[in-house]
């Protein structure tokens, strides 16, 4: 068996040589991401593993589906860049990795939301530039906060525990519900139920067509003045040009972002000598009160470790028994 895995990074390679030697199965590790040129590299294989955020076009999939290839797992857990069509009709099957870590972005959420209340960024400027007052730098506690969690799977779950144990109040709103936080009673029937009741929104929902800009203007405008807005999930759920707009108002008080709805050729790469030609998000970068991270929240020793040894897993399990416990139903 011989499985390729692409976009193979320097802090993957440990993690991918011991699963080698523990299984005894030949990975070729190429650093290149998937499109349908490089997918020559993979000829012969009998699975292919890989991770980026730039879109999987559905040329891959014929080609693989020519090559005799039928087992495709994603090291991370979001199929927002294929099409789930193109896999059926080439007989691809699909894996993701689910939970290499949901307390990895939770941590991180929580982290920057601190930051933000806890006003880090203001006080780190301030000391910067010899300035050691405490005014107007005034903050906010945590355990003061409702915080209103919209996605209660895994990430959601684990935010959850986090918020807790710094005493905030928590209340929850998701399509699925699940039984425990049922119970509780954390639930509320309507978004727009959570929206006007909390301090702090926090989106740890999938990308999905009907939930595209979920955060608009006329979302933001039924929030409680001075909420603080976090976004671990997916860029396509904020409508940027309505955050930017509340970020003015002073109804939105701060922004935890690792992820923004035109990412794609900003994050992951180094733009020190490169200005960014977007507007948006360079309005966003400016301020004090919107802190960003480059889609690393996932970017933990743990985390890492467990997108490739279960991508690897779950692709073995697709070639020796045409399916995986992480296959993912693609209708
Ligand atoms: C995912 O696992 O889907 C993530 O959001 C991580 C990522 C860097 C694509």
């Amino acid at each position: 068996m011989k499985i390729t895995a692409y976009g193979i990074r320097e802090d993957e390679r440990p993690y991918l040589n011991e699963w080698q030697e523990k299984n005894n199965i030949e990975v070729q590790a190429v650093s290149e991401l998937l499109d349908s040129e490089t997918l020559e590299l993979a000829k012969g294989s009998d699975g292919v593993v890989a991770f980026q955020q730039k879109p999987y076009t559905d040329d891959i999939f014929s080609k693989m589906n020519r090559f005799g290839i039928h087992a495709f797992s994603l090291r991370n857990v979001g199929v927002d860049n294929l099409s789930f069509n193109a896999l059926k009709e080439n007989n691809v099957m699909l894996s993701n990795v689910p939970a290499y870590s949901p307390n990895a972005i939770a941590e991180l959420s929580v982290t920057q939301l601190m930051a933000l209340i806890r006003r880090i960024p203001d006080f780190q400027a301030k000391m910067k530039r010899g300035d050691f007052r405490w005014e107007p730098t005034i903050a906010l506690e945590l355990n003061q906060m409702t915080v209103g969690v919209i996605g209660t799977g895994r990430i959601g779950r684990a935010a959850i525990d986090i918020f807790k144990g710094f005493g905030a109040k928590v209340i929850c709103y998701d399509v699925f519900l699940n039984p425990e936080l049922e119970k509780e009673g954390a639930y509320v029937d309507t978004v727009e139920e959570l929206y006007k009741s909390v301090d702090v929104v926090t989106l740890h929902v999938p990308a999905l067509k009907d939930n595209y800009h979920m955060l608009d203007d006329k979302a933001f405008n039924s929030m409680k003045d001075g909420v603080f807005v976090l976004n671990y999930s997916r860029g396509s759920l904020i409508d940027t040009a309505a955050l930017i707009r509340g970020l003015d108002s002073g109804k939105i008080a701060g922004v935890g972002l690792d992820t923004y709805e035109n990412e794609v050729g900003i994050f992951e790469i180094d733009h020190e000598d490169q200005p960014i030609d977007d507007e948006m998000f360079n309005n966003l970068n400016a301020r004090r009160n919107v802190m960003i991270t480059p889609h690393a929240a996932f970017y933990t020793t743990n985390a890492v470790k467990n997108m490739v040894q279960v991508a690897l897993d779950n692709n073995r399990s697709l070639i020796e028994n045409g399916t995986s416990q992480n296959q993912v139903d693609l209708g």
